[in-house]
């Protein structure tokens, strides 16, 4: 597949049939290992639930979230989360950054990121965070791309079919860009 059979966008509301895209991601991200939050095995119904909770924020304005598509439709996502403490009004968490295993190694994730520090940008952001299993390929894409690793924190969640894992905490300060 060439990069021009993907693209990426930003949903600023997300249809049933976008949901259950969604939902096809996260549940094929969990049964490929990835320490996303939830346990194996996910059902299609906890998972839908959860996209549908992160609709009411996008029409809500708490999140900003991404959408990258492919010929058989959605095939990777990203979140900026926006509802944070009244003294963090310049700040984003960046959450769920999920790609598809059949979409995965074409630069679909570099694209997200870049999307999500754009998008970040436009609405006003100077400082995104986010959190990855440590050594994993999350964290090596954000090194990757710039992200200044602030350090780990040994044992902070479990496997999805268990087991504890570190997580590395990274920042991007979009100002001066380190
Ligand atoms: C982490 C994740 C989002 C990366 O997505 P991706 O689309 O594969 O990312 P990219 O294609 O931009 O980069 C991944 C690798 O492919 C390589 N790559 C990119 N384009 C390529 C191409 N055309 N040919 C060969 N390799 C390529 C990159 O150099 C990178 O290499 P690395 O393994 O040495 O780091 C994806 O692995 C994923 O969804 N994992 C499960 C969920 C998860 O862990 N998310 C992170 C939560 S913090």
């Amino acid at each position: 597949m060439s990069i021009t059979d993907w693209s990426v966008r930003r949903l600023h509301a997300v249809s049933e049939a976008e949901i259950e895209g969604l939902a096809d991601v996260l549940l094929d991200c969990v049964e490929g290992g990835a320490s996303v939050s939830f346990m194996h095995p996910l059902t299609r119904g906890r998972a839908v639930e959860f996209w549908r909770r992160v609709a009411h924020g996008v029409s809500a304005g708490e999140r900003a979230l991404l959408v990258a598509e492919d010929g058989q439709g959605l095939c990777g996502t990203v979140q900026l989360i926006f509802d944070l403490p009244e003294n963090q009004p310049h700040r984003a968490d960046l959450v769920k950054m999920l790609v598809h295993r059949r979409a995965r190694r074409k630069s679909l994730g570099t694209a997200l990121m870049r999307a999500a520090e754009t998008t970040a940008r436009e609405c006003g952001k100077t400082l995104l965070v986010l959190d990855a299993v440590t050594g994993g390929d999350g964290a090596r894409l954000y090194e990757r791309l710039g992200w200044v690793r602030v350090g780990d924190i040994p044992g902070y969640a479990l496997m999805p079919r268990g087991g504890l894992c570190s997580t590395t905490v990274f920042y991007r300060n979009l100002v001066s860009n380190a």
